[in-house]
């Protein structure tokens, strides 16, 4: 198949987008900030179950990143995501420049409490405003039916979700569970700066987060099994940020007798990269 057709303003978007929509096709954007992975391809293939027409946004949004953080070095190649999008049938990508995003005296942001409340925004407190501002924009611009997002990243997630809600945007929002490599590392633009062995190393995030669950799901007592996962996580290499068990819908506290599924999630260090992963906490009928 040939690489998506590329559109870089939001009056050929909405021109092609229009288009389609008069035609009474179904569209679905995938918001991405490039460096495509397998997880990106099966946000796509989600979005091309979804809706008639894919959309792939390749933007990276310059205010989700602190000053300190890697906006300068974080891996761009269109040429190299329009062929990673060849062959999975996506229909266009829009590539903004951070002008057209932003125009001149750009002065509008986007925050959303709840769900941001906590995890992500301690060590990175101008996240999600960042994210909320330029997820909307591109949701209003796309005018798009659905809107697919990993669920990697699950806190971004349930602010999507709640930021679509409380501005009534009618795109519905859809999760997609997390691609991992075979050692169980979440996919991830990021782990492009591991070595092979701090890949290695890596995946014990995933792997004390998946007993963890496993362990509060057959009764133990979440404090013990965090405990637990807290020094797993740093044997493996890993400076922690967080291990927190919260609500999965809410992202508040978890409340293991409320019958409501939970969710694990964790921030670590590895040779300094930051990776985040988190996993599905059911407790089992016996143990409710
Ligand atoms: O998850 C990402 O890649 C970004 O945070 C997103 C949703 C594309 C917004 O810039």
């Amino acid at each position: 198949m040939p690489a998506p057709a590329v559109v870089t303003t939001v009056e050929a978007l909405r021109a092609v987008v229009d288009g389609w929509r008069r035609d009474g096709e179904r569209v679905a954007l995938v918001p991405t900030m490039g460096a495509l992975h397998a997880g990106h391809l099966a946000l796509v293939a989600e979005a091309r179950r979804a809706a008639t027409r894919t959309v792939v946004s390749i933007f990276v949004n310059p205010t989700q990143f602190a000053p300190h953080e890697d906006l300068a070095t974080y891996p761009r190649n269109l040429e190299s995501d329009l062929a990673a999008l060849a062959p999975t049938g996506a229909d266009l990508v829009f590539a903004p420049d951070v002008g057209e995003m932003y125009p001149e005296g750009a002065s509008t942001v986007v925050t959303v409490g709840g769900p941001s409340e906590g995890l992500e925004s301690v060590a990175r407190p101008h996240f999600f405003a960042g994210v909320a501002t330029v997820v909307a924009k591109l949701l209003i611009q796309c005018a798009a039916d659905v809107a697919v997002f990993g669920e990697k990243d699950f806190q971004q997630l349930a602010v999507v979700r709640r930021m679509a809600r409380d501005l009534s945007i009618p795109t519905t929002i859809l999760g997609v569970p997390t691609i991992r490599e075979p050692s169980g590392l979440a996919m991830s633009s990021r782990n492009a700066y591991l070595s092979d062995e701090e890949r290695a190393r890596a995946a014990g995030l995933h792997a004390a987060l998946a007993r963890a669950a496993e362990a509060i799901g057959s009764g133990q007592a979440p404090a013990d099994a965090l405990t637990r996962a807290t020094a797993q996580i740093e044997a493996s290499g890993f400076t922690l940020d967080y291990v927190e068990l919260r609500d999965a819908e809410t992202l508040q506290a978890f409340e293991p007798r409320s019958g409501r599924p939970g969710r694990l999630l964790a921030a670590a260090r590895i040779a300094g990269v930051r990776l985040i992963d988190n996993v599905p906490v059911t407790i089992s009928p016996d143990h409710a």
